[in-house]
C-alpha cells in the first residue's frame, strides 16, 4: 500500500523507497532507504537527484527515523549529517531546518512525522501552482529548449521547468522539445527524455553544444530550465551548461525562465556569487556509467575539471516562474519578491 507514490518516490507510511535514477532509462530498480548512510549515499551518487527531490526524500526519511525509538541527540545529529549530503541544492537545507525547528517538546517524534509529510504534500502542490503559471507562458507552435531533467523524477510532483513543458502539452499546445543530453551525467538524454516519451510530448535530443546553431538558426522560441537555489538578487545555481544557454539566449533574443518554487530561494543568500558549487569527481567527465555499462574515453593519467552547477546572473533571465507568481527584472527590487 503507498500512501505516496510519485515518478521517483514510493512511501508506505514506514517505508521510503526511491528509484535508482543513475540505472534510468535501461533499468527501473527500486531502492529501499534503510539507512542515513544509505540515504546519503543515493543522494551523492545521484540516484536521488534534483533539487526539491533531494529535500523530500530527506524529510520523509527524518519522519520515519523519529518513529523509530531513536533518542533526539542522535535524529538531530542525524539530520545534520544528511543536511551536508550535497552541497548546492538549497532545498535539502531548508526542508531540514524545516524539520529541526518543529523538532520541540515532549512530542517531537509526532510532530516530525507531521512535518515530513507536509513538505512531501507541498513539494506536488508548488509543482502544480508551478506547471499552470508557467504554461501560460507556452503557446501551440512553440519551440522549447530545456536542460537537465526536472520532471517528476526530480521533485514529488509534475516537476518545475519540465512540469511547465509538460502541462502546456496537456493543455493541448503543439509543442516541440529540444531535449539537451546535459554532460557529463546526462540527466537531459537519460532522464528528460525517458520522461517526455512517457508523456508522449514530442521532443529531439540534442547534444549541448548543439542548441548554439538551433539559436542561430531561430529554432528556439523559448528556453525553460529549473534551479537548485535562487538568490535574493534572483541569480540562480543550476546544472552547469545553463549559464552558457543563458548568454546564448541573451545573444539570440531568445526568452529565457527559470522554474523553482519557492523552497529554492535561499533568502539567505545576496547573490549568485555567494552560492556553493559542488565540485564533483573528475571520473564523471573521462568516461561515463549507468544501466548501459562502463566507459572511460580519457587517458588515465589525465585531470579533469567536474563543477556540477553553475551560476547565471538575474540580468540574463526574463522571467522567475514560481509557485507564488512569474516574476520579471522590475520585480526584484521589492523585498521577499518571491513570496509574492
Ligand atoms: O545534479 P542534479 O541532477 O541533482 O541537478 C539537477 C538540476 O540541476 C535541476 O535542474 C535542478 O535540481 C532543478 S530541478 C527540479
Amino acid at each position: 500500500v503507498h500512501i505516496f507514490e510519485s515518478t521517483g518516490l514510493r512511501y508506505d507510511g514506514n517505508h521510503l523507497l526511491v528509484l535508482d535514477q543513475t540505472l534510468l532509462p535501461q533499468k527501473e530498480v527500486w531502492v529501499t532507504c534503510d539507512s542515513a548512510d544509505t540515504l546519503i549515499n543515493l543522494i551523492q551518487r545521484l540516484a536521488i537527484r534534483g533539487a526539491p527531490l533531494i529535500g523530500v526524500s530527506a524529510s520523509v526519511f527524518l519522519g520515519i527515523q523519529a518513529s523509530t525509538n531513536i533518542s533526539f541527540e542522535d535524529f538531530t545529529q542525524m539530520a545534520m549529517r544528511i543536511k551536508a549530503a550535497r552541497p548546492t541544492a538549497v532545498n535539502l537545507m531548508n526542508n531540514i531546518e524545516q524539520i529541526l525547528a518543529i523538532a520541540k517538546g515532549s512530542s517531537w517524534q509526532q510532530k516530525v512525522k507531521q512535518e515530513a509529510i507536509a513538505i512531501l504534500n507541498e513539494d506536488k502542490e508548488l509543482c502544480e501552482k508551478m506547471a499552470i503559471k508557467g504554461a501560460d507562458l507556452i503557446h501551440s507552435g512553440n519551440r522549447i529548449l530545456t536542460h537537465c531533467n526536472t520532471g517528476g523524477l526530480a521533485t514529488s510532483g509534475v516537476g518545475t521547468a519540465l512540469g511547465v513543458i509538460i502541462k502546456a502539452h496537456q493543455q493541448d499546445k503543439s509543442i516541440h522539445v529540444w531535449v539537451d543530453e546535459t554532460r557529463p551525467l546526462l540527466q537531459g538524454g537519460r532522464l528528460t527524455a525517458w520522461e517526455l516519451q512517457k508523456e508522449g510530448v514530442n521532443h529531439q535530443l540534442i547534444c549541448d553544444s548543439m542548441a548554439a546553431m538551433l539559436m542561430q538558426h531561430g529554432r528556439v522560441d523559448k528556453i525553460f530550465v529549473g534551479s537548485d537555489r535562487i538568490a535574493r538578487n534572483g541569480d540562480f545555481a543550476n546544472k552547469i551548461g545553463t549559464y552558457s544557454l543563458a548568454v546564448l539566449a541573451n545573444y539570440h533574443k531568445v526568452p529565457f525562465y527559470v522554474v523553482a518554487p519557492q523552497t529554492t530561494v535561499d533568502a539567505a543568500c545576496e547573490q549568485g556569487a555567494d552560492i556553493p558549487i559542488e565540485m564533483r569527481d573528475e571520473k564523471e567527465v573521462k568516461g561515463a556509467i549507468g544501466g548501459f555499462g562502463s566507459v572511460q574515453w580519457a587517458p588515465e593519467t589525465s585531470s579533469a575539471f567536474n563543477p556540477a552547477f553553475d551560476v547565471t546572473p538575474a540580468e540574463l533571465v526574463t522571467g522567475w516562474v514560481l509557485d507564488t507568481g512569474v516574476f520579471q527584472q522590475q520585480d526584484l527590487a521589492k523585498p521577499l519578491w518571491w513570496l509574492g
